[in-house]
């Protein structure tokens, strides 16, 4: 591991709900010494920056820097990308893909210039196909382009199959791989509660049991959480934005934390040529090695389908 870096800079693209909540939390937990903020549209930009400004008695010594000019990038250790179609009710993620694709063509240029040294994590949808994208037109290494791909999935099956059993989300070890969508899939086989093999827990006295029906429904609600939260209040964007934090804070931390990012998978069961989450190492260089997680024959199915249904869009795209 190498040692932690003393000033850190987090660039943040798009000042969107995502944006600049991804900001606020960074500079809430103390994520980096340096938060930029970048947007097109300049008023609202300069109005985040100042609000987060207001609130430096409160949090970790950070400075925050905001513009509509690239160079407020320059030299970023970490470069997040959130900007983009905002994803309407009744819309999914994969109806996104060509205004993003086309907006990443647009952007990304720029961002790799002016932080040549970054890791690049991208969050907006569609983002397997988005980081499969940017990868492309990036030019960099693959382990320095990743999505944030399921962790914010599998933070919402954590949480609900603590709710279920009654205990703790962090006494819950339970990972959502494939598409961040909703082709997506539980990895029942390799989850665990308290050390216990997910699929042996024993219902605690007086919680519901966690059988075939009850792990059913609670995957179905992990797909479609963001359904929900977009039809009432429009958009995601608190749980968004802590995982996004997160994935940061194991880059700029070095910490080898092993999360379900999207990369470019090459050989995985016969799937190639695709990014989708699957758990994975992420440190100071990126999103380094997959870890080889056993699976069940009808685990290693869903992620075929799943990766066939993320590559026939980037095939409409000639990605
Ligand atoms: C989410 O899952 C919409 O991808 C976003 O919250």
């Amino acid at each position: 591991m190498t040692a932690p870096r003393s000033t850190t800079k987090l660039a943040v693209v798009g000042a969107g709900a995502v944006g600049a909540t991804l900001a606020f939390t960074a500079l809430a937990r103390g994520s980096a010494r340096t938060v930029a903020l970048l947007d097109v549209n300049r008023a609202k930009v300069e109005a985040e920056v100042l609000d987060l400004q207001h609130g430096g008695m409160f949090v970790p010594q950070a400075e925050v820097l905001g513009s509509d000019d690239v160079e407020v990038c320059r030299g970023a250790d970490v470069v997040v990308v959130t900007a983009g179609a905002k994803q309407r009710p009744g819309q999914s993620r994969l109806d996104l893909a060509e205004a993003t694709i086309s907006l990443t063509r647009e952007i990304l240029p720029g961002l790799v210039e002016a932080a040549p040294d970054a890791v690049f994590l991208m969050v907006t949808n569609p983002v397997d196909v988005v980081t499969y994208a940017a990868q492309q037109i990036s030019g960099l290494p693959p382990e320095r382009v990743f999505g944030s791909g399921t962790v914010l999935d599998s933070s919402r099956l954590r949480a609900a199959l603590a709710q279920h059993c009654g205990v703790a989300t962090a006494n819950v070890h339970a990972y959502i791989a494939g598409e961040h969508g909703d082709s997506e899939i539980a990895l029942w086989s390799s989850a665990r509660i308290a050390g216990v093999p997910l699929l042996d827990w024993e219902a605690l006295p007086g919680r519901p049991p966690l059988d075939d029906d009850a792990r059913r429904s609670i995957a179905r609600d992990v797909v479609e959480s963001a359904y929900r939260v977009i039809a009432g209040k429009g958009a995601t964007n608190y749980a968004v934005g802590l995982a996004a934090t997160r994935i940061v804070e194991a880059v700029l931390n070095d910490e080898h934390r092993v999360m379900p990012v999207s990369t470019r998978i090459e050989d995985f069961h016969g799937i190639r040529d695709v990014c989708l989450s699957l758990p994975t190492l992420v440190d100071a260089r990126g999103a380094t090695t997959v870890v080889d997680t056993p699976l069940s024959e009808q685990e290693v199915a869903g992620l075929r389908s799943s990766a066939a249904s993320v590559r026939s869009v980037q095939q409409r795209f000639g990605l």
